[in-house]
């Protein structure tokens, strides 16, 4: 074995020392007015199980309207889907009891399907507009879908990074999962470094999503979507997902290693990261009572005379 002479050793100690120290305030310091970091997941996911998919639902709208209260001007990543259409009637609801005001919000959509046109039934652009920005204070001009009819999606994905950068970047993403652990439209083995670009859908996600089609044959095979890497650049992520058909692809996520082959798995390399799961989503976790305990501890600490935060 090769000897390491003294001063050498002495570098390395301080090496370890400083690259502990870097990672330390490096994900415990919080930007301006994003949501604290909460007190027992320093350098894990927060994972909340919750009996059924209504109140995954309340709960995480309650988490995006304390985002938008904390900061009016928040800056927020939008998904589409089955999974986040409960947490926009919550919103809404919020908004209508005067407890949601997006009138300074700026929104930035994950994904679209290439081809359809902001107004097709099946777009996403459609679906936020009819499920959520029309009973809400929003400015249209502020809330942004990716254009599935760009002429040069190449340069259309470098503008869409560049609006994200000069809206100051994202405060908070939502973020559904796909049953094979996708996130956005990344499907299994994008790059997790990956940017705004475009993606052809993998037969899973076109079966799971035809049932809003009238057949399989009008589900695009494209879509546009925000990368992994875009998505890990924002400073809060908040994934739902409900029912037993997501309990595989949650387990890996959670669990499992990072891998391309499970792009949700890329979320362990976030400091921030907080998932919301009904009990059948949750039903595959090895450390489910774990997760629970550690959730109850969280409640205690927050409530605890020393706490500033309140998440309830
Ligand atoms: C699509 C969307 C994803 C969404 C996923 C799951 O693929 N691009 O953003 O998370 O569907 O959808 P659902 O919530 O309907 O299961």
């Amino acid at each position: 074995m090769p000897r390491v002479s003294f001063p050498h050793r002495v570098g390395h100690i301080f090496l370890v020392f400083a690259v502990r120290k870097a990672i330390i305030v490096g994900y415990t310091s919080c930007p301006p007015n994003s949501i604290p970091q909460p007190l027992l997941s320093l350098l894990t996911m927060r994972v909340i199980i919750l009996p059924s998919s209504t109140e995954v639902s309340q709960r995480a709208a309650k988490f995006i309207a304390r985002q938008v209260e904390r900061k009016p001007t928040s800056v927020l990543g939008l998904a589409t889907g089955s999974t986040p259409l409960g947490t926009y009637r919550e919103l809404i609801k919020l908004h209508e009891a005067g407890h949601f005001d997006c009138s300074q919000t700026t929104t930035f959509n994950l994904d679209e399907y290439v081809g359809l046109s902001p107004d097709h039934g099946q777009s996403y652009s459609f679906f936020m507009r009819e499920n959520l920005f029309k009973y809400l204070n929003i400015d249209l001009a502020r809330c942004h879908v990716p254009d599935g009819l760009a002429e040069d999606f190449e340069s259309y994905c470098v503008s869409y990074e560049q609006e994200i950068q000069k809206a100051g970047g994202i405060d908070l993403q939502l973020l559904g999962l796909g049953s094979d652990g996708h996130i956005a439209f990344n499907e299994p083995t994008s790059s997790l470094a990956s940017r705004t670009r475009l993606k052809a859908l993998t037969q899973q996600t076109r079966l799971d999503n035809a049932r809003f089609f009238d057949s399989l044959a009008e589900v695009p095979t494209l879509a546009v979507t925000m990368g992994i890497g875009t998505i890990l650049e924002a400073r809060n992520i908040l994934l739902l997902a409900c029912g037993a058909k997501k309990a595989s692809a949650v387990r890996s996520m959670i669990e499992g290693p990072i891998s391309s082959f499970v792009p949700a798995s890329a979320l362990q390399l976030h400091a921030n990261v907080t998932v919301i799961l009904d009990e059948p989503a949750a039903g595959w976790l090895i450390k489910r009572d774990y997760y629970l305990a550690c959730e109850q501890v969280q409640q205690g600490l927050e409530k605890g005379p020393h706490s500033s935060i309140s998440w309830e």
